[in-house]
């Protein structure tokens, strides 16, 4: 299993009168390679679940794993290092830096610029259509194209684990579909999370996860197998 969650409640608000269940006892394992979408209303808890995952969010009561390591038993210099060697991120705003190039911003993450790391940047870009925009800024591209080189960013460490969190929220539909089908190719060999609003562009997903004021409400296999 990538990761397991154990009664997980994330709660806001302790000792106020109204406290707000982010998440509401999460049982959830899950494994890949696959692409997992989670969905649900404004404030349902989709960000929460992603981010209690990532280890970002330790939760009030329960336990999350990630590989057998239980993020509140492991050392928060621990965690952000299993963040930075085995996951990605993309989110909905793309933060690429302006003034850098496209290549020099998917190598950011990595902090190098030796010639082995620009050609895996470069096959990386190639991969997602963008080889021809190598040496433009940021702010020369379509949203689309921006979000297609924050894929790239978060490709470079070869990540075994890819979260994204409304990574098409700032596009029109046509480009959501193209930057969902360029994200989808990975799942060969990684595991992907996307949260999202929009079911139109989870139609490849194994499984969707239905959020409802913070609990799980429903997950509905499309493909067959365990979760
Ligand atoms: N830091 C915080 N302090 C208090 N309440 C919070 C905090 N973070 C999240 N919440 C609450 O937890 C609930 C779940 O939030 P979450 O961000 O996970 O929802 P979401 O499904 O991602 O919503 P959206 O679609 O708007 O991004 C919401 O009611 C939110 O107001
Ligand atoms: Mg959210």
């Amino acid at each position: 299993m990538i990761f397991k969650m154990e009664n997980v409640n994330l709660v806001y608000d302790i000792g106020k009168e109204m406290q707000t269940y982010a998440l509401k006892d999460i049982n959830l394992s899950i494994d890949g390679n696959r692409l997992i979408g989670i969905m649900g209303p404004s404030g349902g808890g989709k960000s929460s679940l992603l981010y209690a995952l990532a280890g970002f969010k330790i939760p009030t009561s329960g336990e999350v794993y990630y590989e057998e390591k239980d993020y509140s038993k492991i050392s928060t210099a621990k965690s952000a290092d299993i963040r930075k060697k085995e996951f990605g991120f993309i989110f909905q705003r793309h933060f690429l830096i302006d003034y850098m190039t496209v290549l020099e911003n998917v190598l950011v993450p990595i902090n190098n610029d030796s010639s082995e790391a620009k050609n895996k940047a470069i096959s990386i870009l190639k991969e997602l259509g963008l080889e021809h925009l190598i040496n433009k800024k940021p702010y020369q591209l379509s949203g689309g194209q921006r979000q297609r080189v924050a894929i790239a960013r978060a490709l470079i460490t070869d990540p075994k684990v890819i979260f994204a969190d409304e990574p098409t929220a700032a596009l029109d539909h046509k480009s959501a579909i193209e930057v969902m089908n360029f994200l989808e190719n990975y799942k060969k060999d990684k595991l992907i999370i996307v949260v999202t609003h929009d079911s139109s562009i989870l139609k490849d997903a194994d499984y969707i996860i239905n959020m409802m004021d913070g609990a799980i409400e429903s997950i509905d296999n499309k493909k067959g197998g365990i979760l």
